[in-house]
């Protein structure tokens, strides 16, 4: 990563003790920022920490869980006064709890919302009202998924809070940009915790624990690598380099890297007085159906 230099900047990184959210902070002081990890898990926490200092960087835990505004207040707070400031927010902590909408219970609906969508709200919005005192700019990265880019069997209550976090991203470029705070979505995939359960995935995470190498396949059409694959991302996003790119939503994974367009209008006809059911339905088939978009994460087979 040379030439990328962070000395001096200060980050949080939410959910960083085990993951893609620990890789994000070891690479983000490994470019020289300070880290404010964060996580509910206090060993790992401690852990992550003690691996930042032993690697000659700085860092500092707060084990809480975001989600609610003290949370987030406490993970600036202490930014501010261990580090001194605050440049970059990268709301990565998550958890899931899937189930199809029919069994899905309102407790596992609103913890993931809690998590993902209120976690990302309440820490952005300390992040950005810190940045504005500060007058210098800011970074704000979030984290989606393909679950909610897509949609994905079971995933109701994840696949609204990553879909939300992505539409929250797009509103806060908006309106920080005169603040110089760049907010944007990172759609990561990796073999972690919460992928080395999915059942395709098994045989594959037991390989790479033993050290083998990831198949091409795998990084290639499935995108998928390890933490350190999707970290350098985290850190050109809250470097310098990248002031330019705000509101996007920017996939990473193995060997892939892509860029997701918002949701756009793929076709349009106007009908002069609006549309009745009746026209709608004689144009449906000539004009409409041919534009239709498939829902759902798909993948190519693996040998
Ligand atoms: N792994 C993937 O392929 C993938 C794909 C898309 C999105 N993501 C997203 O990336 C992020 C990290 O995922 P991961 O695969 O590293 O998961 P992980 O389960 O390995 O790590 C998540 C971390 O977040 C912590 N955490 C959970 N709830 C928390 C809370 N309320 N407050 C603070 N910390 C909390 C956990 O203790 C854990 O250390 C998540 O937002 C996840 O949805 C992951």
């Amino acid at each position: 990563m040379s030439g990328i230099d962070l000395t001096g900047k200060v980050a949080i990184v939410t959910g960083s003790g085990q993951g893609l959210g620990l890789a994000y902070a070891r690479a983000l002081a490994s470019a020289g920022a300070s880290v404010v990890i964060n996580d509910v898990n206090a060993d790992a926490a401690n852990a992550a920490v003690d691996a930042i200092t032993n690697a000659g960087g700085s860092a500092f835990a707060v084990v809480a869980a975001v989600g609610p505004t003290e949370t987030a207040d406490q993970l600036v707070d202490t930014a501010v006064a261990t580090f001194g400031r605050l440049d970059i927010l990268v709301t990565n902590a998550g958890i899931l709890r899937d189930k199809v909408l029919w069994k899905l219970e309102d407790d596992d609906f609103d913890l993931v919302i809690q998590t993902h969508l209120r976690g990302t709200f309440t820490t952005a919005r300390a992040a950005a009202s810190k940045f504005r005192e500060q007058g210098e700019g800011g970074r704000i990265i979030v984290i989606g998924s393909p679950a909610g880019q897509h949609g994905n069997v079971g995933q109701t209550n994840y696949a609204a809070a990553k879909a939300g976090i992505v539409a929250m991203a797009r509103t806060w470029s908006l309106e920080l940009a005169r603040a110089n705070v760049t907010v944007n979505a990172v759609i990561p995939i990796a073999l972690t915790g919460m992928t080395a359960t999915i059942p395709i995935y098994k045989d594959i995470a037991e390989a790479s624990e033993k050290g083998l190498p990831l198949p091409r396949a795998v990084r290639q059409q499935h995108a998928l690598g390890t933490p350190e694959d999707v970290a350098p991302l985290i850190v050109w996003l809250a470097s310098d380099a990248s002031a330019s790119v705000t509101g996007q939503a920017i996939g990473i994974g193995g060997d892939k890297l892509s860029i997701y367009t918002h949701p756009e209008e793929s076709f349009l006809e106007y009908h002069e007085g609006g549309w009745s059911a009746e026209d709608i339905d004689r144009q449906w088939k000539p004009l409409f159906a041919a534009h239709l978009a498939s829902s759902g994460i798909t993948l190519p087979p693996l040998d």
